[in-house]
């Protein structure tokens, strides 16, 4: 029987995709673009947000020339916003390290801002036709259900073998099919719920398939829950407008625009007038809405709130009152996207 990587490169070249925008083409800035929105977002969702985002920065140049404001925007929506900011840090590192190449070894990769291993590989191959390992979520699943390895893949003793496979698995040459092989395999076929085994070019010797053990592998993170944190959104709003304002350059949704965050919409009237001069006429409290991070829950309580005044803002964040209009434009969080479409929408003007 052919080896792993043979089967699979000959699946990837029958059932594979190959007409993706960041296909067919060896521009680093293009790949290395699609690799980091690839990197906690799905293919369909991303595609959308790519060509706009190629159309606003075409090159390196112009991304690292724009102010991290207009980048933030163009990537509201996508979320896991850490890598827009690494992203605009790398442009910036390429242009004024590297004279607007990019570096092509997977180490150089490395060194760039929100460059991991995997992703340096991906890029390395994609654009320069290296010989490198990519082990992303994707392949990890493959993996550990193809060779049935046991243990969280996050585990430092798990992801040590899982490396290590995937360097032995590499094939000499055909880098980028086999590369790409394993990305649509984890998509299409070896996917987290309800794989396709019977349409698997690898099933023949998959450990997980012949001991029935697909659904088990790879075995789920155990114990820590993802930490709690309540607090309130306040949805101010003055007319037609609401308050908006930048959150903290530390913490989550950093370097974003949100409703203001308190704990407690009791003494609201206080807090308003000390922190904004503003007058409460009325609030009401919302349901309370539940939004999952990665390492925390959030039980959001959104308080609806009319208020008037001349606004003197007295923190350290900037704040404005926006139309509806004027909000979509800014990059929010999911959550707080979510608050203004359902919350603002009747009162646009
Ligand atoms: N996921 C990560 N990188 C990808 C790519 N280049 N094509 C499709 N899915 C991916």
């Amino acid at each position: 029987m052919p080896d792993i990587a043979s089967r699979l490169i000959a699946w990837q070249r029958r059932q594979g995709r190959h007409h993706l925008p960041w296909q067919n083409t060896r521009d680093a800035y293009r790949i290395w673009l699609s690799e980091i929105m690839l990197q906690q977002t799905q293919v369909t969702t991303v595609i959308g947000y790519y060509e706009r985002f190629m159309q606003k920065f075409p090159t390196v140049q112009t991304l690292a020339a724009a102010p991290l404001a207009r980048v933030l925007e163009h990537w509201s929506g996508l979320g896991y916003y850490r890598r827009a900011h690494h992203l605009h840090a790398a442009a910036q590192s390429v242009v004024n390290d590297y004279g607007s190449v990019f570096p092509e070894s997977q180490e150089q990769l490395m060194a760039l801002p929100g460059i991991g291993r995997s992703t340096a590989a991906a890029i390395a191959v994609f654009a320069f036709g290296r010989r490198a390992a990519i082990l992303d979520g994707n392949v990890r699943r493959f993996l550990a259900r193809h060779h049935g390895i046991e243990g969280f893949p996050g585990l430092p003793a798990v992801e040590k073998t899982l490396w290590s496979l995937a360097e032995q698995l590499l094939p000499r040459q055909h880098l980028e099919s086999y590369t790409q092989g394993l990305m649509d395999l984890g998509a299409q076929i070896c996917t987290r719920n309800k794989p396709l085994c019977a349409q698997c070019p690898l099933c023949s010797d998959c450990v997980a398939y012949r001991q029935n053990r697909v659904q088990e592998l790879p075995t789920p993170r155990s114990g820590k829950a993802p930490v709690r944190r309540d607090f309130c959104l306040l949805i101010l709003r003055r007319n037609s407008r609401v308050l908006l304002e930048t959150r903290a350059d530390r913490g989550i949704w950093s370097g974003l625009w949100s409703f203001p965050e308190c704990n407690t919409s009791n003494n609201l009237a206080a807090l308003i007038r000390t922190r904004w001069g503003l007058t409460l006429i009325a609030k009401t409290a919302q349901p309370v809405m539940v939004h999952k991070l990665t390492h925390r829950t959030l039980h959001i309580t959104p308080i609806l709130a009319t208020v008037r005044g001349r606004l003197r803002n007295a923190t350290a964040l900037e704040a404005r009152f926006l139309s509806l209009p004027e909000a979509r434009q800014c990059a929010l969080p999911a959550p707080v996207r979510r608050l203004l479409e359902q919350k603002m929408r009747f009162s646009a003007t």
